[in-house]
C-alpha cells in the first residue's frame, strides 16, 4: 500500500497542453475519486500515475519517489478500464493467471492470488468460462480481479462502470466500495458521473480543462463548492442559477435582486463586497426551496412539468426566460403550467460574482 503526491504535474501533447500544473495528495488507503467533464484530463493523469504516459513537467511520487522514469510495471500499480481489456481466446482462470506466469511468479503463490480473488469477486463458477460467455457484469468483475491478483499498492480505474446499464452500476459501484473496505488499498477512480464520486470516494478531486478546481470530502464540495463551477457539477439534480444584480451594499451584507423578477429581493452577509449594480449569480439547490412564506422571500415560477417520486416531487419551472428545478417533499401539485410559489431562505443561497467566484 502507498500514498501519491501529484507536484505541478503538467502534460502537453505536441503543443497541446492538457494538464496544467495539478498538485495533488493521496493518503495510504485513501478512496480519490476524479470527476469532470470529458475532456478535462482525468484519464491523462491517470494514465501519467501509471506510467502510460509521459510526464511532461512536474513530478510524480509513490511512497516518497519519484516514479516519472519508473517504468509501469515496476510501479506496483493496477489499472481497471471501461473496456474491460480480457483476453477473448482466454478462460477466465487464464486470464487471471497470465500476467502473473508471464512475471515468474510461483505457481502455488498464483493459485494462491487467484483463489483469493475469486472468493472476494465471487466468481468461482465462472472460472472455466471464456469472457464472450459472460455478462457485462461478470467480465468488469474478472477485469477487477486481474488487478487484484497483482496484490497492487494502488488501484487506478478509469470510469469501470460507463458500459454497464443503470441497475448494474448501483450494484458495481456498492462492490467496488466494499472492496476498499476489504482491500484498504489506495485506489484512483475516474468518472464524469457526480453520483459515483460523491458514493465513493474519501476525496473528491474536482478537475475542469486540465486544472483542479477543488479537492475535498463529499460533503464538504456540496456545502462549500470553491466557485460556480464546483457547486454546478456536485449535486443531483443540479443547483439552479438565477441572473441577479445588487441593490445594496451595507454593513457586511447585500441585498440582491432578481432579474427575472425584481419584486424577488433577499439580503444576505457576504464574504466580499461587490459594489451596487454588480450582476451576480443567485445559487440555490433543488431541495433548498421552502414552502411559501417560509423563506426570506417568495418566488412565483410557472410550473413546466412536475414529476411526482412518491417520496418527492421534481417540479421544472421557470421565471421569465430562467429554467429550474424545485424539489419540494411530497407535492401533489397536478396540472400544467400553473403558478406555483415557493420560498427562498437567504441562509442556503450562494452568490457568485461575473467570474463564478463565490461571494458567499
Ligand atoms: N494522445 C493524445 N494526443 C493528443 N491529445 C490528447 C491525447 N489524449 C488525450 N488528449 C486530449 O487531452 C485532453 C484530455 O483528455 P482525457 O484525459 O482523455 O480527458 P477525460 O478522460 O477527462 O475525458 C482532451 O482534450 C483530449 O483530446
Ligand atoms: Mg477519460
Amino acid at each position: 500500500m502507498a500514498g501519491l503526491t501529484l507536484t505541478n504535474v503538467v502534460k502537453r501533447f505536441g503543443a497541446l497542453q492538457v494538464v496544467h500544473g495539478a498538485n495533488l495528495e493521496i493518503a495510504d488507503g485513501e478512496f480519490v475519486v476524479f470527476v469532470g467533464p470529458s475532456g478535462c484530463g482525468k484519464s491523462t493523469l491517470l494514465r501519467m500515475i501509471a506510467g502510460l504516459e509521459d510526464v511532461s513537467g512536474g513530478e510524480i511520487a509513490i511512497d516518497g519517489t519519484v516514479v516519472n522514469d519508473v517504468e509501469p510495471a515496476e510501479r506496483r500499480i493496477a489499472m481497471v478500464f471501461q473496456s474491460y481489456a480480457l483476453y477473448p481466446h482466454m478462460t477466465v482462470r487464464r486470464n487471471l493467471s497470465f500476467g502473473l506466469q508471464m512475471n515468474g511468479n510461483p505457481k502455488e503463490d498464483t493459485e494462491r492470488r487467484i483463489a483469493h480473488a475469486a472468493d472476494i469477486l465471487q466468481i468461482n463458477e465462472l472460472m472455466d468460462r471464456r469472457p464472450a460467455q459472460l455478462s457485462g457484469g461478470q467480465r468488469q468483475r474478472v477485469a477487477i480481479g486481474r488487478a487484484i491478483v497483482r496484490e497492487p499498492q494502488v488501484f487506478l480505474f478509469d470510469e469501470p462502470l460507463s458500459n454497464l446499464d443503470a441497475e448494474l452500476r448501483v450494484q458495481m459501484r456498492v462492490e467496488i466500495s466494499k472492496l476498499h473496505k476489504q482491500l484498504g488499498t489506495t485506489m484512483i477512480y475516474v468518472t464524469h458521473d457526480q453520483t459515483e464520486a460523491m458514493t465513493l470516494a474519501d476525496k473528491i478531486v474536482v478537475l475542469r480543462a486540465g486544472r483542479i478546481e477543488q479537492v475535498g470530502a463529499p460533503l464538504d464540495l456540496y456545502d462549500d463548492p470553491a466557485n460556480q463551477f464546483v457547486a454546478g457539477f456536485v449535486g443531483s439534480p443540479k443547483m439552479n442559477f438565477l441572473k441577479g444584480r445588487v441593490e445594496a451594499v451595507g454593513g457586511g451584507s447585500i441585498t440582491v435582486s432578481l432579474i427575472a423578477d425584481p419584486s424577488v429581493r433577499l439580503t444576505m452577509p457576504v464574504n466580499s463586497m461587490p459594489a451596487e449594480g454588480t450582476p451576480v449569480t443567485l445559487g440555490i439547490r433543488p431541495e433548498h426551496f421552502t414552502d411559501a412564506g417560509a423563506g426570506n422571500a417568495d418566488l412565483k415560477v410557472a410550473v413546466d412539468v412536475a414529476e411526482h417520486l412518491g417520496h418527492t416531487s421534481y417540479i421544472y419551472a421557470s421565471v421569465a426566460d430562467e429554467a429550474l428545478i424545485i424539489e419540494r417533499p411530497e407535492t401533489r401539485h397536478s396540472g400544467h403550467r400553473q403558478d406555483f410559489t415557493v420560498g427562498l431562505p437567504a441562509r442556503r443561497c450562494f452568490l457568485f460574482d461575473a467570474d463564478g467566484q463565490r461571494l458567499r
